[in-house]
């Protein structure tokens, strides 16, 4: 009697540990078989999923995005808690695509489809034909950039020029757009809403960026980190981008 309570003691505790064990294996293949457009309707598992990227978060992405995912404006590294999205619309196979290939990585697969050119150079762009900008014009174009995020423009004027500047001579329109929304199929973001990737949004920073031009790059995962762990990476951004009182009101 002993020794058969004894086994049986023995086949529960190996029977919890297997259970244990093969955990993080069931949910790595409920992760793989899910659509991942549809992961956001299974909270539990996205929950899960996210618990299990929270210290690959720490490890590989805080130093350029944050501790507290706030982004870094020193390198153009957005914030990625907030609803304005460089590429796509925050939805879960889109931000899992952006860290599988990355952003200018390297990886042939990357996000990689303009840059923002170099207005102070001769050639502000190597792969199109653009003309380059006088620090004058720079300057208006600026302007224009404040008055349409209801800033004051220094002055009018010159926010005027800047408009005809943005929506021709400069070519701003072609990745921007022309209400300067930004086109996030191909990574212009928006010039209006307040995000600002680099530096503070001051005219100084607006005009660095025009004058010089960014690249940013975020590096591709794939090959480095497992499908399953990617993925999970994806639902953590997507919960910390969408928390669920934001769901609930929009029901
Ligand atoms: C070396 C710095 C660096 C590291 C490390 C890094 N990123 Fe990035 N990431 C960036 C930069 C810079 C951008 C913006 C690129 C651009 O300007 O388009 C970016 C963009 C992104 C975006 C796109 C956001 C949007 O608005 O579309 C996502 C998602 C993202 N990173 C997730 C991650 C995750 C997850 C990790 C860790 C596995 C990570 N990144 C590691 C620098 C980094
Ligand atoms: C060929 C496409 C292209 C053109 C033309 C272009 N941009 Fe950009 N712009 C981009 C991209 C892409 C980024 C984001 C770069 C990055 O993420 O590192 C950007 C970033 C910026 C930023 C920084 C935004 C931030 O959040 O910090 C400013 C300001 C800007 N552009 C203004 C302009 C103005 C003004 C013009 C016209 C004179 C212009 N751009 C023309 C592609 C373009």
């Amino acid at each position: 009697m002993k020794g058969k309570r004894r086994l049986a003691l023995i086949g529960l505790a190996i029977g919890v540990t297997v259970a244990v064990l093969s955990l993080p294996m069931i949910l790595n293949v409920t992760l793989l078989q899910a659509d991942p457009d549809r992961l956001q309707e299974q909270p539990a598992l996205l929950a899960v999923a996210a618990l299990e990227a929270r210290p690959v978060y720490r490890q590989k992405c805080a130093t350029c995005h944050g501790a507290d995912l706030k982004g870094d404006h020193t390198i153009g590294a957005p914030d990625l808690t907030d609803a304005e999205w460089i590429y796509g619309q925050g939805r879960i196979a889109e931000i899992e695509r952006t860290i599988a290939y990355g952003i200018r990585s390297g990886h042939p697969k990357t996000r990689n489809l303009s840059l923002m050119p170099t207005f102070a150079s001769a050639k502000p762009y190597a792969r199109e034909t653009l003309n380059p900008l006088t620090p004058t014009q720079i300057d208006d174009v600026v302007d224009y950039i404040l008055a349409i995020e209801g800033r004051t423009p220094r002055s009018a004027a010159a926010a005027q020029r800047g408009q005809s500047l943005f929506l021709g001579y400069g070519g701003c329109y072609d990745c921007h757009t022309s209400d300067a929304r930004g086109d996030n199929f191909v990574g212009a973001p928006s010039l209006r809403d307040h995000v600002w990737l680099y530096g503070d949004g001051s005219p100084a920073a607006i005009f660095a960026s025009i004058a010089r031009g960014r690249a940013g790059v975020c590096p591709a995962w794939t090959g480095r980190l497992s499908p399953a762990t990617i993925r999970a990476l994806a639902a953590f951004v997507y919960r910390k981008s969408h928390p669920p009182s934001a769901q609930d009101r929009r029901g």
